[in-house]
């Protein structure tokens, strides 16, 4: 019998690998997502039935809680819309923070109680759960009700908030190490809060455009006390499934920070806040724009012979993909060129723009990544720069004032035109204003990207 459950998690664990590696590609995203819940399913359920003494016979309530949670997972994944897949992320993964949390609780209270207790290896892996679960859990928490808009950043950051935070470290090292060697619930309870607070101060004063390298480091620490706590229950695919979390969470943060070029201490200090100006009329010290309407740029794409689109966060938001496809086809089929230029942080979470052209059936074909795209751009005829700002911002390769000098950036105006979609000056995610739109081959396309690209199919669709 042993054997049996012992395959069942060897089949989850490799279950897991493969699922992470279909994560990698667009094209094996899905299937990628599907291998990996089937593991977890079989690593539930082996984990659940072995060894049966375990399980106390408290299965009413296991059961019980297994079909609330799925029902709440299944609901909440079902409804979201894609702009709100980072506040589902960090609040599932604050969820996973919060069970290490009350896991490790229980446990040191049980191992306290045993009379057995000694300030050693176990008690120390108990805490450390509980320590890591506990700030990832509230870190999580206001990462979600930050990004949900729910509270604003100067709401929570303090004056000095560094040395702040590094003295809550310190304090809170100390009272976790207090109730190592106290052991009680009044210790345990304390060290509980402060480990909260802790959490929540962390992550107070990291910007909003920040908030996903965020997400994904407190992801790498709900891996890493998942990993501790399936230690305290020898616990094989506990661990191992941890050490993955734990692992790709850290990668894709070291990844994210490199496409930005911004260290991981710049971005958990908050060196990325909305130091720019933020223009609100159509005319700053940078010169005028140079408003177009759809009908001009019809006629520009109808003569040309290459186009790039570059999508960014604000084609998720206009949900303008459906539009963008059906351009690009009309475009195809006049004989023109039509490929997509892909940041790695365009929108708000990694992936953010393949998720959104795969939903239209967009051939993968057609994306160029950020150094094929910038090799192209010489030769286009046209850019559409639809609802990005922060990732074509040259001011990120000339300017070392700017706040995003030293980021990588789609380099849009080499081409011949560049339009740019967007409702208003107000600018990107950064804070800053961006002195493309003041480019002499720059034509700002005021209106939601959704409306502007269809009046632009409709105007096409009578010339010829
Ligand atoms: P942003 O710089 O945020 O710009 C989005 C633009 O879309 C805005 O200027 C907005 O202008 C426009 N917009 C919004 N709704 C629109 C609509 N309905 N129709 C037309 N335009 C609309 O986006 P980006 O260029 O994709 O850059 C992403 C930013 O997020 C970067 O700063 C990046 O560093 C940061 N970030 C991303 C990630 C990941 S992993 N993707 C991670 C961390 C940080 P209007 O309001 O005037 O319309």
């Amino acid at each position: 019998m042993t054997v049996f459950f012992q395959l069942a998690y060897l089949v989850g664990a490799v279950l897991f690998i493969l699922g992470l590696r279909g994560l990698s590609d667009p094209k094996t995203a899905r299937g990628g997502n599907l291998r990996a819940a089937l593991g977890m399913g079989i690593a539930i359920i082996a984990s659940l039935l072995y060894p049966l003494e375990n399980s106390h016979g408290n299965f009413v309530w296991i059961i019980v809680a297994l079909v609330i949670g799925s029902a709440i997972g299944w609901i909440s994944s079902s409804k979201v819309k894609m702009t709100g897949m980072p506040q589902l992320v960090s609040i599932f993964n604050g969820l996973g923070g919060g069970s290490a949390m009350l896991l490790a609780f229980v446990e040191f209270l049980k191992f306290n109680d045993s009379g057995s207790y000694s300030a050693g290896l176990t008690s120390l892996t108990i805490l450390f759960t509980l320590l890591v679960g506990s700030i990832s859990f509230s870190g999580s928490i206001l990462a979600y009700l930050k990004l949900d808009g729910k509270i604003k950043d100067k709401h929570v950051t303090l004056p000095k908030h560094t040395i702040v935070n590094l003295l809550l470290l310190v304090v809170t090292i100390g009272t976790v190490g207090y109730a190592m060697f106290n052991p009680s619930m009044m210790s345990l309870v304390i060290a509980t809060v402060i480990s909260l607070i802790y959490g929540f101060s962390f992550v107070a004063p990291i910007g909003g455009a920040d908030m996903p390298v965020v997400i994904s480091l407190l992801n790498s620490v709900t891996g890493i006390s998942a990993a501790t706590a399936g230690f305290l229950y020898n616990n094989q695919i506990m661990i191992l499934g941890g050490i993955l979390v734990g692992a790709s969470g850290t990668i894709l943060t070291v990844l994210m920070c490199r496409a930005m070029n911004r260290s991981l201490m710049n971005v958990l200090i908050g060196g990325f806040s909305a130091t720019g100006v933020a223009a609100a009329g159509t005319s700053t010290d940078q010169g005028s724009v140079q408003p177009t309407q759809p009908i001009d740029v019809a006629i520009l794409l109808n003569y040309s012979e290459k186009v790039i689109m570059v999508p960014g966060y604000g084609m998720a938001v206009a949900q303008a993909q459906k539009q963008a496809k059906e351009l690009d086809e009309i475009l195809t089929k006049k004989g023109v060129d039509v490929y997509y230029g892909i940041h790695p942080v365009a929108g708000r979470m990694p992936g953010h723009m393949n998720v959104l052209l795969a939903e239209v059936d967009i051939s993968y074909d057609k994306l160029l990544d950020l150094d094929d795209c910038n090799s192209e751009l010489g030769d286009t005829d046209i850019v559409l720069v639809v609802g990005a700002n922060d990732v074509v911002n040259p001011a990120a390769l000339d300017d070392p004032s700017s706040s995003i000098y030293g980021m990588p950036v789609m380099e849009v105006w080499r081409a011949k035109k560049v339009i740019v979609f967007k409702r208003s000056m107000k600018p990107g995610y950064a804070g800053i204003q961006n002195p493309l739109f003041f480019k002499e081959n720059t034509n700002m396309l005021f209106g939601d990207a959704g409306k502007t690209l269809k009046d632009i199919i409709n105007e096409i669709k009578t010339l010829d």
